[in-house]
């Protein structure tokens, strides 16, 4: 496909190569990242993840061997060979990663009678061909595992499976055979044993990733469309891995407090009686919780951004009145608009020419709830404006936060044509180029114009996404089913997105499809405690699931686990600015801080909240005990302080109302008094949950609520322990004018209260 080198020029951090038949470039980003290129279809890049100019100047050097060229950072050795064959060594000249040489081993014998005789029973096989125009065929060594490819179903360790990046809306039970979701997010990790990188594939057509399903000899990745465009991304750490991409496509910024409670929604709320109804079930049962969402029925006949005048009539004063108890109101906004002359958000559309078209430059109809309707074009920055813009129809009714669903873009009358005309920023794209980053382009729309309007963080949440999306919005894993394999699931799947730059994410609790039971709704509010969004949502038919609709035992569980999540909520913040400088997820696999541990690299049913909290859910109906792997250190169990030394499986008692955690020995956990919902009294006492040891902890605090903290209206507190017992606390930044009057240290079985008043304090604990 490129033939021979013929020739080399260089251009700042850029080496352009001329092959026989076909340009490649490969430029040096930083040491440790690399982009590799070729434009099939531009000449530029032309990223949606990427938004801004992200190279510096490295240093580096080129070397034009006879049959290579050798490029030398201060980190890596890239080898360039005919054919754009690229190989990347570490600094010593060990082989990180090398471009296979063979032709792939594809079988073209396809038993066409075998497929069609399975058919009629149902069994779809997806016929594997060679077409693939462009594709990078890597060597696999034989011990790698992979992590991130976003949302894919099945186990955390992506080895040995085929995946497509083709953003799907699919109701039915999400299975391991399943190769696309909702998101595409053409990233992964490979951990290998001595060494680790990244590959990010910038292309937003329908791409495949062959994680050494066709070969064990092999692993490749490849689209129909678009360019040859990826970054090699090198690190000793995971973490480096994951620091680098997001480095690249960006970080999620600090999202407002409240954003990080307890989140309740249904499909749907109908009324706002009804939803008035659930605000009081939480305050009267003691259960905190900040966030109601509504689901489409407070719309007039699913008209988005419109309120239904018999059922949410006055909604405003209700918002309000909820407010005034401490709840926040999310509303779900899909980009579907319904075909009505008269309804003004069709109408503008129409009079500016906001809609996707079909060839003949007709406006392009599908449908979905509303009926037919029409898709706002979102890869045009007008069209983003005027969306994002709308979204003050949303905040004058005091609602909070916007949940964007619908966006793959899904259709009930058939998938879009792969033609649809899209303006692409006024260089015009079909559906097969934007479909990806649809959602994502509607998250960015809803999020700068939730910015323009409000001086608050936004709030935003999507279901479709594409690499990038993280610098925008939320995200939640669309619409499971409430069964115990979507449980288990969830843990992979939310690691998997955590690794793929998706900081702040979630599952429907619960479940969204099927009916739940009480036992399945316990143990995944254990699980929902841990991760980042808190949601419990389900699917209208199907049986009420909140908290209280099953049983007292039920209630209680809920929330044990609720109050438990909102006693945590300073340390999932310091999580959340932690992340903003190095992208790193909350909810981790524990690979990510033991990768050459060997136990660790397929745990699927544990996972770390942060690096120094063990969750090690109950997954499985019925059990109650069960064996959970400590790495090595000392942990303590956070329910009887026992100490327990790592690098061995343990079995623990797990009845029904106990989730195992353990905390890793060294660790400061900062705690918040009992709230019912964030902001429902001003904390002055903050105390600090200490586990043995010498330990040191950086803990943030602003107002959560806006951007004043990037002006540097933020406390950052200092504490640390050690190894004789002294506790200090001192204040790193002192923006923020309301600093803690006391700290409460919990340690060793004492409790003491330490009065503060901004100076460095020490104490003999
Ligand atoms: C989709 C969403 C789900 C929502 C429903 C109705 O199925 O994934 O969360 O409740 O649409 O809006």
């Amino acid at each position: 496909m490129f033939g021979k080198i013929k020739a080399l020029k260089q251009d700042k951090n850029v080496v352009i190569i001329d092959f026989e038949q076909q340009q490649g470039q490969i430029e040096i980003i930083t040491e440790n990242i690399i982009n590799v290129f070729s434009g099939f279809e531009t000449k530029e890049h032309q990223s949606r993840a990427i938004e801004e100019v992200k190279s510096v100047n490295t240093e580096y050097v080129v070397i034009k061997k006879e049959d290579r060229i050798e490029i030398k950072t201060t980190a890596l050795y890239i080898e360039i060979f005919d054919e754009f064959k690229v190989d990347f060594y570490d600094i010593n000249h060990n082989l990180i990663c090398a471009d296979y040489r063979n032709e792939r081993k594809v079988s073209t014998q396809i038993d066409q009678a075998a497929i069609e005789l399975a058919a009629k029973e149902g069994h779809f096989i997806d016929a594997r061909t060679l077409s693939k125009k462009i594709q990078v065929v890597k060597v696999m060594d034989g011990d790698e595992c992979f992590y991130g490819l976003g949302d894919k179903t099945g186990f955390l360790n992506k080895r040995g499976y085929e995946y497509e990046m083709w953003n799907s809306d699919l109701p039915e039970p999400q299975v391991d055979s399943f190769k696309a979701l909702y998101k595409s997010i053409p990233f992964f990790i490979t951990l290998k044993k001595n060494h680790v990188f990244g590959i990010f594939y910038d292309n937003t057509y329908r791409t495949y990733f062959d994680m050494g399903k066709e070969s064990d000899e092999y692993y490749y990745f490849g689209a129909d469309d678009g360019n040859l465009d990826y970054y090699f991304i090198a690190g000793d750490k995971m973490p480096e891995i994951i620091e680098g991409y997001t480095y690249l496509t960006g970080r999620t910024p600090l999202p407002q407090l409240w954003t990080l409670g307890y989140h309740q929604s249904r499909w749907s709320y109908e009324t706002k009686e009804e939803v008035k109804d659930i605000a009081k079930h939480f305050r009267e049962l003691d259960i905190p919780c900040d966030v109601i969402h509504l689901d489409i029925d407070y719309m007039e006949d699913y008209k988005v951004f419109t309120w239904s005048n018999e059922r949410f009539k006055d909604a405003d004063k209700v918002i309000e009145e909820l407010n005034q108890d401490g709840f926040k109101i999310v509303t779900i906004i899909d980009p579907g608009v319904k075909i009505e002359k008269g309804y003004t958000i069709y109408d503008e559309g129409i009079k500016n020419g906001y809609y996707a078209k079909d060839v003949e430059g007709n406006v392009y109809e599908n449908a979905v709830w509303p009926g037919l309707s029409v898709y706002p074009d979102f890869s045009d920055e007008k069209v983003r404006n005027w969306w994002g813009d709308n979204q003050k129809l949303l905040l004058q009714k005091g609602v909070r936060g916007v949940w964007n669903d619908m966006n793959e873009p899904a259709s009930f009358n058939g998938p879009l044509p792969d033609d649809v005309q899209f303006l692409d920023e006024g260089k015009g794209a079909n559906h097969k180029k934007i479909h990806n980053v649809y959602g994502h382009l509607m998250a960015k729309a809803t999020y700068e114009g939730l910015k323009r309007h409000d001086k608050r963080r936004p709030f935003v949440i999507t279901r479709a996404c594409y690499s990038g999306t993280q610098k925008y919005s939320t995200g939640w894993t669309g619409d499971n089913h409430s069964i115990w394999a979507h449980l288990q699931m969830a843990i992979p799947q939310l690691c998997n997105l955590g690794m793929s730059g998706l900081t702040f994410i979630g599952t429907d609790v619960g479940g969204f499809g099927s009916d739940c039971t009480a036992e399945l709704l316990n143990r995944w509010v254990q699980v929902g405690c841990f991760s980042p969004l808190f949601r419990n949502h389900c699917c209208k038919p199907n049986r009420r699931q909140e908290p209280w609709a099953f049983n007292q035992e039920t209630l209680d569980i809920n929330r044990k686990y609720i109050k438990l999540h909102y006693t945590l909520l300073p340390y999932l913040y310091d999580l959340f600015w932690e992340s903003q400088s190095n992208g790193l997820p909350i909810m981790r696999p524990l690979v990510l801080h033991y990768q050459n541990d060997r136990n660790v690299k397929e745990i699927n049913d544990q996972f770390l909240f942060g690096e120094t909290i063990l969750v090690a859910p109950v997954v499985v109906q019925g059990q109650r005990a069960r064996s959970i792997y400590l790495p090595e250190g000392n942990w303590i169990d956070y329910w009887t302080k026992e100490v327990v030394t790592g690098g061995k499986y343990i079995l623990r008692e797990a009845p029904l109302d106990v989730c195992p955690i353990y905390l890793k020995a060294g660790s400061i956990i900062p705690n918040y008094p009992e709230l019912h919902y964030v902001g429902e009294k001003e904390v002055v006492e903050l105390t600090l949950d200490v586990y043995e040891g010498v330990s040191e902890y950086h803990h943030y605090q602003d107002n959560g609520e806006d951007f004043e903290y990037e002006y540097g209206e933020y406390n950052e507190y200092l504490f640390s322990i050690d190894d004789k017992g002294i506790f200090t606390v001192q204040l790193a930044s002192n923006g923020y004018s309301k600093i803690y009057q006391s700290f409460k240290v919990l340690y060793k079985g004492k409790i003491i209260v330490v009065p503060f008043n901004g100076e460095k304090v020490e104490v003999q604990l």
